[in-house]
């Protein structure tokens, strides 16, 4: 027997301010079947998560939502736990980074590298939006990509050509929160100087706790030079403060992963396993972390550096995965590929999609794609049709004729210790994260073991009376052989694992079970495993995730978008909007935002009073053309009647723009 081996594994920790979807869950499927696979051969595993649940767009989230961070951390977590139990995927621990434990952790970790004189101050420039009086994420900040143009790519990259730069390189850079052109502003920040650990992170990069493709980018990233990292934020900002300071945090991504030593934490004070044993340096346990393939820099790099300058163990591993596509293309809702855990859930079996990603997975990075008619197909052909089918061959022979008694020997002995045999075949790739390999070796002894029942022929032999106590032989063989299969696909299967356990009357299967057969044994009545899939789930499945993204309330882009409430286009033309000449334009006095102007609609002069007076001088309006509602009911105000409105553009905060016909445009011209 191999020593019982001490993990903690961890899966990177969702957001606490979106819903998951499908993509979210290829490496919580991978990692929990891993974890599954590590504890049913005995291994000590212990599988930990939690909300990440600091940092601005949650604090947006919450604003938009007119509920605090805390309420929106705490209803994402229970959803998102839900999810994952709903999709079979269990933590020992989830937890969150808003927590005590976390704090304390965070507390001690900048200390330690404080002391070492690992950090540093620096003033810098960053975008700040005046409106909301905030400094800007890169993601919050919208313009023209520098290189190609592009309209309304975002502050780090452009999604057109691909090119990356800085905020501050956009052309007509604006806030997405307010809609303002951000200003620069200076403030002072704290850096984490990774370069203190280059010689460390060479090294554990070649010692085979990477995936290769991984090292490779590690080397990449070494050649291009290891940049100071800043770890801090100013207010306001959901997060942990620095100590000593009065208005600055920890940046999310620094408090995230030590997130896994809290959530971890939590988990000891439940259940008196020492702490210290898992994270210390130079310990004989094992440490590992699966991660989407997005934040690898922070994992690989960052992460290690963090934990050997505080005196703790690095990782034993990082793994990562690649994307989920939908049907070969990126998931998105402007495509309407978007698919939620939940929408999934409402409508097909969990086991399905882990099937399914588990027939896809390997332990490279790749991409993996979802491809519904494969998806059917796969399930039906492979679980349905193949190993399903062998336990409803036999055992209804078994339960009517035998009493449910299997006979007390093997028919094929060896072709019983060849299928135990493959199980250690299968247990390597398992182990080697090689999923998509283990399924197909077991998927080619389920074809074996329906290659003997076709041969046997159970269903002739009963009929001839002679021979009716070999169909009893035949039958234990198959449920023997079944049994084999299910646990090798337990840990990709645990709920269908269950029911195999009662419909065998067995205590749950561990993977050195392999090696007994269960003979001159009753079991229960055989009730139907898994029904075909049909196309028409699928198609319903899909619908209701078109109808998800029409109704959703988080948009693809985080900015706020103006609700869809649609008008009929009856509506639209009763408006009579023209083009206008501005005559005349003065202020009123008394009146702090209004301006009076003057208006000639070819031929046709109106007074109107508009409230743009924050952004224009009225002298530089006159001769200027614009566009007026004109069949507005007159309305009488304090100052005058005003016979019409002008349309303006403006977010709240920002100046106010007039809205100008272009060159061309004649004063009356109707605006359809
Ligand atoms: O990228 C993400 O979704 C992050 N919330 C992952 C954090 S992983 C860890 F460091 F906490
Ligand atoms: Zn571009």
């Amino acid at each position: 027997m191999p020593p019982v081996r001490k993990m903690l594994v961890t899966n990177a920790l969702p957001y606490a301010n979106g819903s998951l979807h499908l993509g979210h869950l290829v490496g919580y499927i991978q990692a929990d079947t891993w974890v599954r696979f590590q504890k049913m051969r005995g291994n000590q595993c212990i599988y930990i998560c939690g909300s990440d649940s600091h940092g601005t767009p949650i604090m947006i989230q919450a604003e938009k939502l007119g509920i605090t961070p805390d309420e929106l951390v705490e209803k994402m977590r229970s959803e998102h736990q839900k999810d994952f139990a709903d999709f079979l995927v269990e933590f020992d621990n989830y937890y969150t980074t808003h927590s005590k434990e976390n704090e304390e952790m965070v507390a001690t970790i900048f200390k330690k590298h404080l002391e070492k004189g690992n950090i540093s101050k620096k003033v810098i420039r960053q975008f700040y939006d005046p409106a909301k009086k905030i400094f800007l994420p890169d993601r919050f900040i919208k313009g023209e990509c520098p290189r190609c143009g592009s309209k309304d790519q975002y502050g780090d990259s452009c999604e057109v050509c691909g090119a990356t730069y800085q905020p501050t390189e956009l052309k007509n850079p604006y806030s997405i929160l307010s809609g303002v052109r951000p200003v620069e502003k200076e403030s002072e920040h704290y850096f984490f100087n990774l370069k203190n650990y280059e010689k460390l992170l060479r090294e554990w990069t070649h010692e085979d706790h990477l995936q290769e493709q991984v090292a490779n980018k590690l080397d990449e990233w070494f050649e291009e030079g290891l940049q100071e990292w800043d770890i801090s934020r100013d207010a306001p900002y959901f997060g942990f403060k620095i100590p000593g300071e009065n208005d600055k945090y920890f940046y999310c991504w620094l408090d995230a992963p030590i997130g896994y030593m809290a959530s971890f934490k939590n988990y000891c004070a439940r259940t008196k396993v020492d702490f210290a044993e898992y994270w210390q340096e130079k310990n004989s346990t094992e440490l590992y972390h699966f991660i989407g393939k997005d934040i690898i820099y922070f994992h690989a790099l960052f992460w290690p550096a963090l934990l050997n300058g505080a005196g703790f163990r690095t990782p034993t591993a990082v793994f990562a995965n690649g994307f989920l596509t939908v049907d070969g293309q990126k998931m998105s809702k402007s495509r309407g590929t978007f698919i939620k855990a939940r929408t999934y859930l409402n409508h097909l079996k969990p086991e399905y999609l882990r099937y399914y990603f588990s027939t896809k997975l390997s332990s490279r990075i790749e991409d993996l794609d979802i491809n519904f008619d494969d998806f059917a197909q796969r399930v039906n052909s492979d679980l349905v049709g193949k190993f399903v089918n062998i336990a409803s061959r036999c055992a209804s022979f078994i339960n009517k004729n035998f009493q449910g008694k299997l006979s007390n020997h093997l028919a094929d002995k060896n072709l019983f210790t060849e299928f135990a045999a493959t199980g250690d075949a299968i247990a390597e790739k398992y182990d080697k994260l090689e999923f998509s390999h283990a399924i197909r070796l077991i998927m080619a002894l389920a074809d074996r073991a329906n290659q003997y029942i076709d041969e046997k022929k159970p269903w002739s032999l009963m009929k001839d009376p002679a021979r009716v106590s070999e169909v009893q032989d035949i039958c234990t063989m198959g449920i023997n052989l079944f049994r084999l299969l299910m646990i090798y696909l337990k840990p990709v299967l645990p709920d269908t694992a269950k029911q195999v356990e009662q419909f065998l009357n067995i205590p749950a299967l561990t993977w050195n079970d392999k090696n007994e057969p269960l003979l001159n044994h009753t079991i229960q009545e055989f009730q139907p495993l898994a029904q075909r899939l049909e196309k028409k789930q699928i198609d319903e499945m899909k619908m209701a995730a078109t109808q998800d993204i029409e109704k959703s309330s988080e948009p693809e882009t985080k900015h706020e978008q103006p609700k869809k409430e649609f008008i009929k286009i009856d509506d639209f033309t009763k408006i009579d909007l023209r083009v206008a000449k501005i005559i005349h334009a003065e202020h009123v006095e008394g009146a702090d935002k209004l301006l009076r102007l003057e208006l000639d609609l070819g031929g046709d002069k109106r007074q109107v009073f508009a409230g743009i007076k924050s952004s224009y001088q009225p002298e530089q309006l006159i001769g200027k053309l614009t566009v007026v509602v004109a069949n507005l009911e007159p309305r009488k105000m304090r100052f005058g009647m005003s016979e019409g409105m002008v349309l303006a553009a403006s977010a709240e905060g920002s100046d106010i723009f007039l809205i100008s016909p272009d060159s061309g445009a004649q004063p009356g011209m109707k605006v359809k």
